[in-house]
C-alpha cells in the first residue's frame, strides 16, 4: 500500500529578461516565495517542471541557470528537475545537469511506496515543425511502466493530454509546439499500465485538469507568466497530495485553483473506448423505417 505523499511543484520559472508575456526579471523573487512555502510545508519532494530560464545566449543562460540552481541548492528538500525547451536552446542537457548538480535524464524516483517517473522526452521545438516524434522516449516509458506495478505519477515538461488550447496565448495558433505529434500512443501506454494515477506537466503556461480514462492530466501555470493575470505574473506553484483514496491539487498564485478527485480503481479495464463513427443499430433501424 502506498502512503500519503506530498509533492510541491513549480515550473516555467523563466529566469531572464522580459520576454513576450513572461516577467523573467521577477523569477528569482517569486522562486524565493515558492521555496519559503516549501520550507514551511515540508513536502516529501519538490519537482521542478523545466524552463528554468528564458533562452537568450550561452553566457546569459549559464548565468541565469546558475542563479536558479543556487536558490534550489540553498534548501534541503529532495528534488528532481525536468529540462524544458528553453533550457536547451543554448545549453546541453549535460550542462543543465552540471549547473544544477542534479541528473536531467529519464529516471524513476520511489517515495513512500509511489513511483514518480521523471520522463525527460525530447523538448526541442523546430520552427514551423513544432515538437518531434519521440519514439525512443516512448519505448523507455513503456519499459519503465512494465517494471513495477506500484501507483505511479508521471512528470514531463510537455503535456500529453492533447486537450484544447483555445484561449491559450502561446498555443491556440501553434498547437504543434504544445504537444508531441504522437501524444495519443503516449497516453495509451500510460493507460495500458493501469497504475498511473496522475500526469503533471508545465510548458503550456496555464492551469488545466483533463481527466482521460482515469488518469488526471494536469498542467501547472508558469511562475512568471502574465497572460492570465495581466499585468502581474501569476506566481503559480502547486501542492499535490496523494493517498490510497484520492488526489488533491492546490495551486497558489494569482490564478489559483484547487481540484480533488477519487483515485481511479486500478485494473478494472478503464473507460469504454469511444464509439465508432459508424451508425449504431438503433439509428440504422430508424433510417430503414424512414426509407
Ligand atoms: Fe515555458
Amino acid at each position: 500500500m502506498a502512503g500519503s505523499l506530498h509533492i510541491a511543484t513549480v515550473g516555467d520559472i523563466h529566469c531572464g529578461p522580459v520576454s513576450g508575456t513572461k516577467q523573467g526579471g521577477r523569477a528569482l523573487e517569486l522562486l524565493d516565495g515558492f521555496l519559503a512555502h516549501a520550507d514551511r510545508q515540508s513536502p516529501d519532494i519538490i519537482i521542478e517542471l523545466g524552463d528554468r530560464i528564458t533562452g537568450v545566449d550561452r553566457e546569459t543562460d549559464i548565468a541565469n541557470m546558475g542563479s536558479v540552481s543556487k536558490a534550489f541548492a540553498a534548501q534541503s528538500i529532495p528534488r528532481a528537475h525536468l529540462v524544458g525547451n528553453h533550457d536547451v536552446m543554448h545549453l546541453t542537457r549535460a550542462e543543465n545537469a552540471e549547473i544544477l548538480g542534479q541528473p536531467t535524464g529519464h529516471r524513476v524516483v520511489e517515495v513512500k511506496g509511489w513511483r514518480l517517473i521523471i520522463w525527460q522526452a525530447d523538448v526541442t521545438i523546430r520552427p514551423g515543425e513544432g515538437l518531434p516524434r519521440i519514439d525512443d522516449d516512448l519505448a523507455w516509458l513503456m519499459a519503465a511502466l512494465k517494471e513495477d506495478g506500484k501507483p505511479t505519477v508521471i512528470f514531463s515538461h510537455v503535456p500529453v493530454s492533447g486537450t484544447s488550447m483555445i484561449g491559450n496565448y502561446y498555443f491556440e495558433r501553434d498547437q504543434k509546439a504544445a504537444f508531441y505529434p504522437d501524444h495519443g500512443p503516449i497516453r495509451a501506454a500510460a493507460e495500458a499500465a493501469r497504475n498511473v494515477v496522475l500526469w503533471v506537466s508545465g510548458h503550456v503556461h496555464w492551469n488545466r485538469v483533463t481527466d482521460i480514462r482515469g488518469i488526471a492530466h494536469v498542467t501547472i501555470q508558469s511562475l512568471t507568466e502574465t497572460f492570465t493575470t495581466p499585468p502581474h505574473p501569476a506566481g503559480c506553484f502547486a501542492d499535490i497530495r496523494l493517498d490510497d483514496e484520492s488526489l488533491r491539487i492546490d495551486t497558489h498564485g494569482r490564478d489559483a485553483y484547487s481540484f480533488s478527485m477519487p483515485r481511479s480503481p486500478m485494473g478494472d479495464g478503464g473507460w469504454l473506448l469511444p464509439k465508432s463513427a459508424e451508425p449504431s443499430e438503433t439509428s440504422r433501424t430508424t433510417l430503414a423505417a424512414a426509407e
